[in-house]
């Protein structure tokens, strides 16, 4: 089960509603779009949220429930409704089904209960909502020491990912005192991650969507709070429950870390379904790489979705060669970005991303192959990245011509 699914609930009663919305509370994959008290008003709220999970209470009136089920059922075919209950009686759970229910659930709910109902409903349809679903993808990116490149990378990976329609991009400034995002994106954003993380109990997605700046380019930016002191306003159950929306709320979510690796990191680390971390081919930043590595290697399934990149290829100054570098950090590079510092430094200062700007230098070239080498691409695109990869093994600098490094040591 990948993604974040949209729920809408209904039920008259307010002791069972609160109940389902705490055990929600506990459940990453699940964001509460609309609830609501009444029957009645039920089918016009999911209309105009279009949610990807419903779950309809039966008990306060379970004929007129089941009626709203069947009539819902028509409305938002592509949703998948599940109704509760606090009676497993046999006639109740076959008449839901008969009406098109997917899942009938007893109450008290719980998280496995919950859990187990979304991955089956999930399966059945082949990811909930096809497309919207599968496209969902949370990444970070990091980097093994300061200015390695990781804002310039997850700026215009964004700016990239967000030229294909079907694609919604948020990019989300977890450098809290220090972010520049707002910056490489020239705009003076008024909402921030503080007020989002003070108000995201009472934002819906088309508010979030209204309250957050975005870019010509497409890609809606979330920038670090103004001041360096609010940043404190920010803690990890707040970033969590920010990160649920923005996954709810956008097909691709780029987390810029702080490279502090402090809680806030290990949030955003824990919700990306892929890490990209950057390095330049020096000793410093290949030897953090070792020492990330193991580190995040103690946490379950982390390391996993790790992804290493070299940055800056072919600067020359000091830079140690591939085969050595992929040695000593004991894993093959992902992907490699040439070093392009005109590029790189007129985007920043102009505040336009390299797909527009520059769109045929190779750097750019680059970082468009690793868009498309993201899950939820289509193949054809894939099939593009590999003859540009196979272009570039051209391109990047011969191992004799880093000759001399290569007997630099990472210990
Ligand atoms: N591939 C590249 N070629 C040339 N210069 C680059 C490349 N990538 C990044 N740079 C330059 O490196 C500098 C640092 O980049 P950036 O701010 O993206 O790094 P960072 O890792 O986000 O830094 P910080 O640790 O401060 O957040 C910038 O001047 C940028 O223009
Ligand atoms: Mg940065």
């Amino acid at each position: 089960m990948s993604g974040v699914f949209r729920l809408a609930i209904v039920d008259p009663q307010d002791s069972s509603r609160e109940s389902l919305k705490t055990t929600l509370g506990d459940l990453a994959c699940v964001w509460l779009e609309s609830e609501c008290a009444r029957y009645e008003l039920f089918a016009e709220i999911v209309i105009q949220t279009r949610p990807d999970v419903i779950i309809v209470a039966l008990d306060a009136d379970p004929d007129r429930a089941l009626r709203l089920v069947e009539e819902i059922g028509h409305l938002v075919s592509d949703a998948s409704i599940l109704v509760t209950s606090g009676t497993a009686d046999g006639g109740l759970i076959l008449r839901a089904l008969r009406v098109g229910a997917k899942e009938f659930l007893t109450l008290p709910i719980d998280v496995p209960d919950l859990t187990t109902a979304l991955t089956r409903i999930s399966d059945l349809d082949g990811g909930l909502r096809g497309e919207k679903t599968q496209r969902n993808l949370t990444l970070a990116v990091t980097g093994s020491s300061g200015g390695v490149g990781a804002t310039s990378l997850a700026v215009n990976l964004g700016c990239v990912l967000a030229r294909e329609q079907a694609n919604e991009v948020a990019l989300v400034d977890l450098d809290l005192a220090l972010g520049d995002t707002d910056v490489f994106l020239d705009s003076m954003p008024d909402y921030t991650l503080a007020d989002v993380a003070l108000n995201v109990s009472r934002l819906d997605l088309p508010l979030l969507k209204q309250s957050l700046t975005r870019h010509e380019s497409g890609v809606y930016l979330l920038p670090r709070p103004l001041a360096i002191q609010d940043a404190g306003i920010i803690d990890s159950d707040g970033l969590r429950r920010v990160i649920g929306l923005m996954k709810a709320a956008f097909s691709h979510v780029i987390l810029d870390l702080s490279k502090g690796y402090n809680a806030l990191d290990l949030v955003a680390l824990d919700a990306a379904d892929e890490v990209f971390l950057l390095t330049q081919l020096d000793l410093p930043g290949l030897r953090n790489v070792v020492r990330l590595m193991g580190c995040l290697g103690e946490v379950e399934g982390l390391v996993d979705k790790v992804k290493i990149i070299a940055n800056r290829v072919g600067r020359g100054d000091g830079q140690i060669g591939f085969k050595n570098a992929e040695e000593n950090i004991g894993k093959e590079f992902f992907w490699k970005l040439p070093n392009d510092y005109r590029s790189m430094i007129e985007m920043r200062n102009n505040g336009v991303p390299l797909i527009e700007r520059s769109p045929r230098a190779s750097l750019t070239q680059e970082i468009v192959g690793l868009a498309m080498s993201l899950p939820g691409q289509s193949s054809a695109k894939r099939s593009k990245r590999s003859s540009l990869a196979s272009r570039w093994l051209s391109f990047w600098p011969s191992t004799e011509r880093v000759a001399s490094e290569e007997s630099a040591s990472l210990n």
